[in-house]
C-alpha cells in the first residue's frame, strides 16, 4: 500500500483550499492508499535565515539550524511514496507558509539529501479572484520542485467557476494518483 502526504496551506478551514484537499484525499482514501495530511499554517515554520555568508551549513550537515517543526514536516514528505502540494493562491503564487517551507527544504534537501528526488507530485492551485493567478503559483511550485529532481505528475486549477466540477474531478485525480503510484509512471522529464 502506498503512502502519500496531503500538504496544503491556506488560513482557512472552510474554503476553497480544504474543500481541494478534503476531495483529493477522499479519492486517495477509497483507493486505499494510507494519507498523512499536513496543514502548514497551522505549524511552526520559520523562514530561512541564509546564515553565514547565504548557503548556511545546510549544505554540508543537510538540516536547518533552525529548531521548529521543519524537519518532522521533511521527514514526513521524505518517507511517503508521493506527494500532493495544494496551495490558495495569494498575489499569483504560494502562501507564505509555503514559500518559508519550500525555501526551506530546497536548501537542505537540493544541495545535500536528495531525499526527494524522483517523487512523483500532484500539484492544485486554489484561487478565488480571477484565477490566472493559479498558472503562475502552479509554475513557480514545479520550478521548486524541479530544483529537487521531483517530478510532476498533473497541475490541477481549482477557481470559483469550476469548482462545480472541479471538486469531482479532484476526488477522481487522488484514485488515478494512488493507482499510478502502484503501477508506476511513464512520464519523464
Ligand atoms: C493576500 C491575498 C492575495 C490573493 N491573490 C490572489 C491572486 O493573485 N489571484 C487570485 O485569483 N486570487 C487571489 N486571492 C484570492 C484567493 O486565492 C482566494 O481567497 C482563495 O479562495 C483562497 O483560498 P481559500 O478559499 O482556501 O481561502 C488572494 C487572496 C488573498 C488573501
Amino acid at each position: 500500500m502506498s503512502k502519500v502526504a496531503v500538504i496544503w496551506s491556506s488560513p482557512n478551514n472552510d474554503g476553497l483550499t480544504a474543500s481541494a484537499k478534503d476531495r483529493v484525499i477522499k479519492g486517495l482514501t477509497e483507493a486505499g492508499t494510507e494519507v498523512e495530511e499536513i496543514q502548514l499554517n497551522k505549524k511552526h515554520v520559520e523562514h530561512c535565515r541564509a546564515c553565514g555568508n547565504g548557503w548556511g551549513t545546510c549544505n554540508k550537515t543537510g538540516s536547518c539550524v533552525i529548531k521548529d517543526e521543519f524537519a518532522d514536516i521533511y521527514r514526513s514528505l521524505a518517507e511517503a511514496d508521493g506527494i500532493v502540494w495544494i496551495s490558495a493562491v495569494y498575489w499569483s503564487d504560494m502562501t507564505e507558509a509555503f514559500k518559508a517551507f519550500f525555501d526551506r527544504l530546497r536548501r537542505c534537501d537540493a544541495t545535500k539529501n536528495h531525499l526527494m528526488a524522483d517523487k512523483r507530485c500532484v500539484l492544485v492551485a486554489c484561487a478565488g479572484g480571477t484565477g490566472r493567478g493559479t498558472l503562475e503559483c502552479l509554475t513557480q511550485f514545479e520550478r521548486g520542485l524541479s530544483h529537487m529532481g521531483m517530478r510532476v505528475y498533473d497541475r490541477i486549477s481549482v477557481v470559483r467557476y469550476n469548482k462545480d466540477y472541479i471538486l469531482g474531478a479532484l476526488e477522481e485525480a487522488g484514485k488515478t494518483y494512488a493507482k499510478t503510484l502502484e503501477t508506476g509512471f511513464d512520464m519523464y522529464y
